[in-house]
């Protein structure tokens, strides 16, 4: 039993093996967790439910506490799979619960499930109260659906959050302030990053809304990792931060290679941005997982991209990844292309046009056929000088 403060408990299921999580691309190398809460008390509530594949262990760690037919309220934040996929199982073994959604995961609910309940829809200022414990509802449409939602319990001044200030990291430690404060905020950074860095927009206007509400707020519970109560502010700036897209003066190289020349020159232009003291890191697309490089670029200034040419194109996995970067919608960053080619080029090309459809303001390129030669390879030091002079 894994109890947070009194009357609130943590039921959910921590999912230590997990290591692809949303499609191929966010690799949680320190598995995730699908937070859920039960409130006790004249009438229980349960905040969110959880995965597909974990029915019984979340059945198990509820009736740790109470028998799940005395839970009065169900509260889903959000319905993507991770939050609701034991839903039809939870509907059947809480069978005296109301449910409380917003109107768009009652429509999705009805797609994904075969649900003989019915959803009480809900917006912004709704509210139920159990007779010791008000729970109160705040939409956040995109945060990370359009169905997502957080619940303020005031008594408790607990947020729950659901996607929001989550982190794939994976403990029997409850708070934040019980683990390595650099692996949390690593996590939270890369969550950030992965799930929601293309929200920037709507996360700057919903926090500021959060912050208008003067919520009194003393435990963030999100529906993924450690719940924050000693580093609130940090976080909530932070995720500020994050959504304005604010960067540092900091340059991230990503390549593909087929024969190593075009290694060769990413090496050649970090020497360049080394030679002005630029912080800057370079990457091998085949040995980094796309979820490590947004991590690595959420605050980066500058991209730096490079491929070598294969049948008049990008090579397929630096491709893929542009792809995965245009949609996480990065703004105010500029870019440089790079890359190696035989005879007739087209990688350069091709990650030029990729970078400039996703917003980013390409400032330079440069080529090397088959290998760079000491011409060549200046162009790529002094690509470098040049990316860092603009750094600074
Ligand atoms: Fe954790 Fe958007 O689901």
């Amino acid at each position: 039993m894994r109890q947070i403060t009194e009357n609130i408990y943590a039921v959910g299921i921590v999912d230590w093996n997990v290591r692809k999580f949303h499609g191929n691309t966010y690799i949680t190398k320190k598995g995730a967790t699908y937070n859920s809460y039960l409130i006790t008390g004249k009438e229980p509530v349960l905040i969110d439910v959880v995965h597909k594949g974990f029915e019984e262990e979340f059945l198990s760690n509820i009736s740790e506490i109470i028998d799940p037919k005395e839970i009065k309220h169900i509260v889903l934040n959000h319905l993507e799979p991770d939050h609701s996929g034991s839903l039809e199982y939870v509907a059947e073994m809480c069978p005296n619960a109301k449910f409380y959604a917003t109107a768009k995961l009652k429509e999705g609910a009805s797609k994904y499930y075969k649900l003989n309940i019915e959803i009480n829809t809900v917006k912004t200022g709704n509210s139920f109260n159990t007779g010791d414990y008000t729970f109160k509802f705040i939409e956040v449409p995109m945060i990370h659906w359009p169905d997502s939602m957080m619940t303020y319990c005031p008594e408790k001044k607990i947020l729950f959050s659901n996607d929001a200030f989550g982190q794939h990291i994976t403990s029997n430690k409850l708070f934040d302030d019980e683990i390595d404060r650099a692996d949390l905020f690593k996590e939270a950074k890369k969550y950030y990053a992965n799930i929601l860095w293309a929200l920037g927009s709507i996360i700057q206007r919903k926090l500021t809304e959060l912050a208008a509400m003067n919520l009194e707020i003393e435990m963030i519970a999100p529906s993924h990792g450690m719940i924050w109560r000693k580093e609130i502010s940090g976080i909530m700036e932070l995720y500020m931060q994050w959504a304005q897209n604010k960067t540092e003066n900091k340059a991230v190289i990503v390549y593909e290679t087929m024969w190593g020349s075009t290694e060769i020159m990413a090496k050649e232009i970090l020497k360049g941005l080394t030679s002005k003291a630029i912080d800057a890191k370079l990457f091998d697309i085949a040995s980094t997982d796309f979820g490590e490089l947004a991590y690595e670029m959420l605050e980066a200034k500058t991209f730096i991209i490079g491929s070598s040419t294969h049948d008049n194109e990008m090579l397929p996995y630096i491709a893929g990844f542009l792809y995965f970067l245009k949609g996480l919608k990065p703004q105010k960053r500029t870019a440089f292309a790079f890359g190696s080619y035989g005879w007739a080029g087209g990688a350069v090309k091709d990650i030029v046009e990729t970078l400039k459809s996703s917003g980013i303001e390409v400032i330079g390129q440069t080529d090397a056929k088959f290998k760079p030669d000491s011409s060549e390879l200046k162009k790529c030091f002094d690509a470098g000088v040049m990316l860092a002079e603009k750094l600074n």
